[in-house]
């Protein structure tokens, strides 16, 4: 995959290129049509204390990039990019300068939220590290079970939460596996996160998903609230449904796309065409026509 020139071709629609420079470059010219950008350097599992550390460099260069060139983007990371698969004392290390870095350059850290093994601790740290550095944001996925609860935990904190459905394959005790319960489920979570209480004890909210219904249901949901445009967000993938960005800017909703970058692209790739079987077919025909 790596090297067919026409595979490589194909993963440039969903991911920038292999470098900063790459994804500063599509974060400006998001940033001129009037979006906002998360950017990731793309990583995860790393198995050694060099490969964590040179995720955490990655992100302080990002931060110092973004601040330089003024643009408006924050990071979006993984725990497991920082190290937390050799332990949780080195990830929170590399995610405390990561996140230090960020308070002083006024930018949120997004933490992303990885398949259901990490989904305890990468809560439990987010909530031990939120006092400290209030910058921090977290993720939670519709389609796990709990994750009502977790939402819950984090009204309580005044977290700064994205929504998202959830891109990993998870067994059906603990995730549902029909689309219809997990966009039901994700509606029920809208509602929650724009509830007047919620947005009292400060929590802000993310939606990010491509689901029109969902996106629909976002912003009718805060009109009736009476919740103004600027007190939640909406996020995309890089790649995915641009075409959505000039109408939802044009009703004045806030709009924010995830652009990824990095030589590591092939899990994030893989969950891009999981999402959507017409990926692959559309795959297939460009490398036999290639
Ligand atoms: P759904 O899959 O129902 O798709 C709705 C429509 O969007 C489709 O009909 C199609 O038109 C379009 N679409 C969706 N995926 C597509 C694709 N791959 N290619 C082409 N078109 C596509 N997940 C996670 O587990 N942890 C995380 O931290 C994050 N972070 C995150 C950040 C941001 C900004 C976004 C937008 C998404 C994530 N996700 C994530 C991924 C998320 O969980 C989910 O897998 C994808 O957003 C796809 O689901 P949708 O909500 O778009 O709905």
């Amino acid at each position: 995959m790596d090297r067919l020139p026409a595979a490589r071709r194909f993963v440039r629609r969903f991911v920038a290129g292999p470098t900063l420079a790459d994804a500063l470059g599509v974060v400006a010219g998001l940033n001129a049509g009037g979006v906002d950008a998360l950017v990731t350097y793309l990583g995860e599992n790393v198995t050694t204390t060099e490969g964590a550390a040179r995720a955490a460099g990655a992100y302080l260069e990002l931060l110092d990039e973004i601040a330089r060139r003024r643009l408006r983007a924050v990071p979006s990371l993984k725990l497991t990019h920082l190290g937390l698969d050799l332990g949780e004392s080195v990830c929170r290390a590399h995610l405390e300068t990561v996140a230090a870095r960020g308070l002083t350059t006024r930018a949120l850290v997004w933490i992303d939220m990885e398949s259901s093994a990490y989904t305890h601790r990468t809560l439990d740290l987010y909530q031990r590290l939120h006092a400290t550095y209030s910058n921090l944001a977290c993720v939670v996925q519709a389609y796990l079970r709990r994750t009502a609860r977790d939402v819950e935990r984090l009204i309580e904190l005044g977290a700064t939460v994205r929504l998202c459905k959830g891109a990993y394959r998870e067994p059906p005790e603990i995730a549902f596996s029909d689309k219809r319960e997990v966009d039901a489920n994700y509606a029920r979570l809208i509602d929650r996160l724009l509830a007047a209480d919620a947005l009292a004890r400060g929590v802000y909210p993310a939606f990010a998903t491509h689901d029109e219904r969902l996106l629909r249901r976002a912003r009718e949901t805060a009109e009736a609230g009476g919740v103004a445009p600027d007190r939640f967000e909406l996020q995309m993938l890089y790649g995915i449904r641009h075409d959505l960005h000039a109408p939802l800017r044009a009703a004045g909703l806030r709009l924010r796309v995830l652009v990824p970058y990095g030589e590591d692209w092939y899990g994030y790739f893989m969950r891009r065409l999981a999402e959507r079987p017409a990926n692959l077919a559309f795959l297939f025909r460009h490398l036999l026509r290639a």
